[in-house]
Formats: structure tokens, C-alpha cells, sequence
């Protein structure tokens, strides 16, 4: 019926192929060295990074996972503002492990958006203890790393006020919506709102495990002066820095983040058509290369049954069955014939499944 294949990669190609120079030069060159010894690479990766985020003059370490760095930017604000309490979304996913992993009530106030409308006299934010919140871990993407909803702006800015009234801090965990895939550098820059601390994973190695948390000159003199000491075996290793050096100089030179941009327009019309067309299909959303489609439950209908047809036809996409929807967040690279190909599939499929068209 239809064929595809779709690549997790954020760029799929040059730094994860095999005759890749950048990474060839520096495996010959250093890949590890020890926390105590400082790195040119380190330094000039750092200022690409800063640069990016809109803090020019803060202050940049680099590690592995996404987790590692969720969880240090949240160890930073609990010892920079001395509140251990960290405000954060309810379904926002922060990392596999530590303090960020648990979100234990003891350490985190989960606020859940979906439940507020927030206009008018809207009482959502009642109940949140602002005075004892250190910062707002924001995820740009609300839940968008599960369901791709974004909650408005004037939600995040009022949030934000608060905390900042109090002293608190705002982190953007961008390690999913980071590196243009919600057709921004970043996803906080929809909120036009400027973080004090920034967690950056996933696309900044483009495959490759290098993270990275940017933090904002205040945060980290404050950090300094605290005595603070965090010290893991893989931080600023060169080859990572490389790596996030390479894919940020990639980004700019050829464009990454408005093709990504423009390619997901694209996808969002295509998907929106299909919702137009069967009955089947709630919603269609998405911000950048970041969508998803909303099934209704109704008759014999299965979400599961669409994502093995689109697997059988060779589009692996993500899928959370019992909610009801598909999310699709492919390489920034997706050809639009490829997003075609996927469209022509998905509309045969929901055909086949018998709901119908309107
Ligand atoms: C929003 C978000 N934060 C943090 C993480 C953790 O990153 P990692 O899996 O690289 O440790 C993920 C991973 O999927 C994520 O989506």
C-alpha cells in the first residue's frame, strides 16, 4: 500500500556516518580528559552554546544525557536560591533518575495545566506555594515530550512573574524541544521570556551523547560563591564538545532550524487535511517538526492498529494507544516527499478502517 521509513536522528546524516571528519579528527586528537584539566574545545563549544540560548555571557558545562543535565540545572537552583522546592508541570517528563526522576512531593510541585483555562477568573495557579519555590522547570512543550500540547503564553508568563517575585528561577529543560524542533532554536522562545538556566540535550550531539546546561552570569557567580562542587567523569570531554561545536556550526551554516520550521508547517497542512477529512481524527497539532494526531475513540477504532499498519508499511512513529493519538517528531531533514508518502499511508489506513469521510 505505502512504504517509508522514518529516521529518529534530529539532522540523520553527516555526524553519525562513518566518514565523519569532525568526530575522526578529535577520537586521534583527545576524547576524554579528566574534570581538573580545562579545554580549549570546552571554552569555544561553551560560547557557541550561550550564544545560543540568548546568554551571552553566563557560564556552560557539558555532560552526557538530557537527565544528567535536567538534574544539575535542578541541583543549581535548589543551591543558588536555597528552596528546595522546584515547581514543574505534572505530565513534563525531567530525566530517568535522581531528584528529577522521583518528583517526589518532598521536591517538586506538580502543577497540572491541562486543567486550566486561564483567562478570565480562572483560579489555577491558587494553591501553588510561591514563596517556597527555588525555580519553574519549564517544558517547553507543556507535556509536548508526551502528548504535544503547549500551554499559552500568558500561562508561562504569569507563572514565571511569580516565581521571579520571589526570588525563584526559571529553567527550560529543552532537551526534547531544543535544537529547532518546534521550529524555534528553542522552545521557550515561543514564550518570549528569557531563562536563567537552559538544559539542552538530545539534538545538541545529534546522536552522539553530549548535554549540556547553559546558566546566565548571576546563577553562576552565586553557584561559585556557594562552594557548589559537582564533578562527574565525562564532563567537558572534548569529543563531545566537538561534536555540540559541529552540530551548532551545521544548524547556522545550512539553515536547520527554519527548514525544520518550514518542514513542519508542511506536515501540520497534511495532517490538518486528514482531519478534515475523516471523522475519525479529533485534532491535528504540532509546532515545528513536533506533531501529534488526535484520534476519537468511537466503534471498533484502534490507535495501536494504525501504528502497526504504519509500521507494516514501514513508518515507525510514536504512539501512546491508550490516549489515543500518534506523535511524530522525525528528523529535521524529512524530505517532504517522505512527508507525503507517510500522509498517502495514513489516509489509506484511516479509509480502511472504516470510519468514513465527512
Ligand atoms: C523533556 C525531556 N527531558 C529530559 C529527558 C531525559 O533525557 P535523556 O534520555 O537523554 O537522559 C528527556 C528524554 O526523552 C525528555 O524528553
Amino acid at each position: 500500500m505505502c512504504r517509508g521509513v522514518l529516521s529518529p536522528a534530529v539532522l540523520g546524516r553527516r555526524l553519525i556516518l562513518p566518514d565523519n571528519r569532525i568526530m575522526k579528527e578529535q577520537i586521534e586528537r583527545v576524547i576524554h580528559l579528566g574534570t581538573r584539566y580545562p579545554n580549549s574545545l570546552s571554552e569555544d563549544a561553551a560560547i557557541d552554546v550561550l550564544g545560543m540560548v540568548g546568554i551571552e555571557d553566563g557560564k556552560c558545562v557539558f555532560l552526557s544525557s538530557g537527565s544528567e543535565a535536567v538534574e544539575l540545572g535542578a541541583q543549581i537552583i535548589r543551591r543558588v536560591t536555597d528552596k528546595p522546592l522546584l515547581l514543574t508541570f505534572a505530565s513534563s517528563y525531567l530525566a530517568a533518575f535522581g531528584s528529577a526522576g522521583r518528583k517526589s512531593k518532598e521536591e517538586w510541585h506538580l502543577f497540572d495545566w491541562n486543567l486550566c483555562t486561564h483567562v478570565g477568573s480562572c483560579d489555577c495557579l491558587d494553591g501553588i506555594p510561591w514563596q517556597d519555590i527555588g525555580g519553574f522547570v519549564f517544558e517547553p512543550g507543556g507535556s509536548g515530550s508526551e502528548s504535544v500540547r503547549f500551554p499559552s503564553r500568558r500561562l508561562i508568563q504569569d507563572i514565571v512573574a511569580q516565581v521571579r517575585q520571589q526570588g525563584g528561577l526559571l529553567m527550560a529543560n529543552e532537551i526534547t524541544t531544543g535544537m529547532g524542533r518546534t521550529g524555534k532554536w528553542f522552545g521557550f522562545q515561543h514564550y518570549d521570556l528569557q531563562p536563567d538556566i537552559v538544559a539542552i540535550g538530545k539534538g545538541l550531539g545529534n546522536g552522539y551523547p553530549v548535554s549540556a546546561v547553559a546558566m546566565d552570569r548571576p546563577v553562576a557567580e552565586k553557584l561559585e560563591g556557594s562552594g557548589f562542587h559537582y564533578a562527574q567523569s565525562h564532563q567537558n570531554d572534548p569529543l563531545g564538545c566537538a561534536v555540540a561545536k559541529e552540530v551548532i556550526a551545521v544548524f547556522r551554516e545550512e539553515n536547520w532550524v527554519e527548514k525544520g520550521r518550514a518542514t513542519g508547517a508542511y506536515f501540520l497542512e497534511g495532517l490538518q487535511r486528514l482531519a478534515g477529512k475523516h471523522a475519525v481524527v479529533k485534532e491535528a497539532r504540532g509546532r515545528g517538526m513536533l506533531l501529534a494526531l488526535e484520534f476519537r475513540p468511537q466503534g471498533g477504532f484502534s490507535t495501536a492498529a494504525v501504528f502497526q499498519a504504519l509500521l507494516k508499511n514501514g513508518f515507525f512513529v510514536a504512539s501512546s494507544p491508550t490516549r489515543n493519538f500518534l506523535r511524530f517528531d522525525p528528523c529535521l531533514t524529512m524530505e517532504k516527499r517522505d512527508i507525503d508518502d507517510l500522509l498517502v499511508c495514513l489516509d489509506s489506513i484511516l479509509a480502511a478502517a472504516g470510519e468514513g469521510t465527512r
